[in-house]
C-alpha cells in the first residue's frame, strides 16, 4: 500500500535518513521503532510531504507522491499524525475536528463522522467547546489522532502517539489503534515504547543512526533480546 524506497532526508550537511526503505501493506499495523534521534520524525515527515527528501520514492496506493505537496498527500489518504500532538490550542475541540476534514466536500458525512469519532473518545464529546489548551496530555494526544481520523486516511501514520503520557491513557491508545485496525484502517506507529508497540503490530522496523537496522515479524522482533536491549532497551544512543 505505501512504500518508501532509498528515502534521503538532509537538514544541511547533515543526513539524518540514509537510504531508507520500508513498507506498510493494506491492514497492517507496523511499528517503527528506534532510539531518539534515530531518524523516524524525519522520515514520516518526508513521506508524507512535510518534509523535503533528497533521494528516494514514495508511493502509495500504485501513484507516485514522491513530490507531492503534504495537502494532497492527505486527499490520496495518506495522514500523519505529528509528533507533539499540535492541536489548535485556541481553537475548541469542535473547530480542530472541522479542521481534520478541511480537504473534504462531503458535509454531511463529516458530521457523522464527528459523532463517530465522539463516540470512540467520550472524552472529547465531553469537552467538545473546550479549548484544545485546556484538555490534558492524553485528552489532546486523542484530539489529534480524532482530527487525523477526519481527513479520512486509508492509511494513518502515527509519531510518537504514547510519549510523555500515563501508562493508563498509552493502553487506551493502543486499544484505541486495534479498535481502528479492525475498521480496516492500516497505521504506520512510530514509538519508543517498543514492547507495547510490538504488541498490536503485524511487523516492525528499527532505525538507528538515520539507517535501518532490523525489520521483520513483531514477535520475532519482540522475542530477540538482543536487539531490543541493544537498540530499543534504556535509551541507547544512535
Ligand atoms: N530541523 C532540524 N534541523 C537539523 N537537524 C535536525 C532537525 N530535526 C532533526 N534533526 C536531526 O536529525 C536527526 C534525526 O532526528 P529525528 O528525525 O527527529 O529522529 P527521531 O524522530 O528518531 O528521534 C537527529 O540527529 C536530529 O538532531
Ligand atoms: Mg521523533
Amino acid at each position: 500500500m505505501l512504500q518508501l524506497k532509498n528515502i534521503v532526508v538532509q537538514y544541511g550537511v547533515v543526513k539524518a535518513v540514509r537510504d531508507v526503505s520500508l513498507h506498510v501493506g493494506k491492514g497492517e499495523i507496523v511499528s517503527l521503532l528506534g532510539p531518539n534521534g534515530a531518524g523516524k520524525t524525519s522520515l514520516v515527515s518526508a513521506a508524507v510531504g512535510i518534509l523535503p527528501k533528497a533521494a528516494g520514492t514514495v508511493t502509495f496506493e500504485g501513484r507516485n507522491i514522491t513530490r507531492c505537496a503534504v495537502e494532497q498527500v492527505v486527499t490520496f489518504g495518506l495522514t500523519l499524525t505529528p509528533e507533539g500532538r499540535r492541536v489548535f490550542a485556541d481553537l475548541s475541540v469542535a473547530e480542530n475536528l472541522h479542521l481534520g476534514a478541511a480537504t473534504r466536500k462531503d458535509r454531511a458525512e463529516v458530521a457523522e463522522d464527528i459523532d463517530r469519532y465522539l463516540k470512540m473518545f467520550p472524552i472529547l464529546s465531553e469537552r467538545f467547546h473546550q479549548t484544545a489548551k485546556t484538555l490534558s496530555g492524553g485528552e489532546q494526544q486523542m484530539l489529534a489522532i480524532a482530527r487525523s481520523l477526519m481527513s479520512r486516511p486509508k492509511l494513518l501514520m502515527l509519531d510518537e502517539p504514547s510519549l510523555g503520557l500515563a501508562p493508563r491513557i498509552v493502553d487506551r491508545i493502543f486499544e484505541l489503534m486495534i479498535e481502528l485496525k479492525k475498521t480496516g484502517l492500516t497505521m504506520l506507529v512510530v514509538e519508543q515504547n517498543a514492547t507495547e508497540a510490538l504488541r498490536i503490530s503485524d511487523r516492525g522496523y528499527i532505525m538507528a543512526g538515520g539507517t535501518l537496522v532490523y525489520e521483520g515479524e513483531a514477535a520475532a522482533l519482540a522475542e530477540s533480546e538482543d536487539l531490543m536491549e541493544h537498540y530499543l532497551g534504556g535509551g541507547v544512543a544512535a
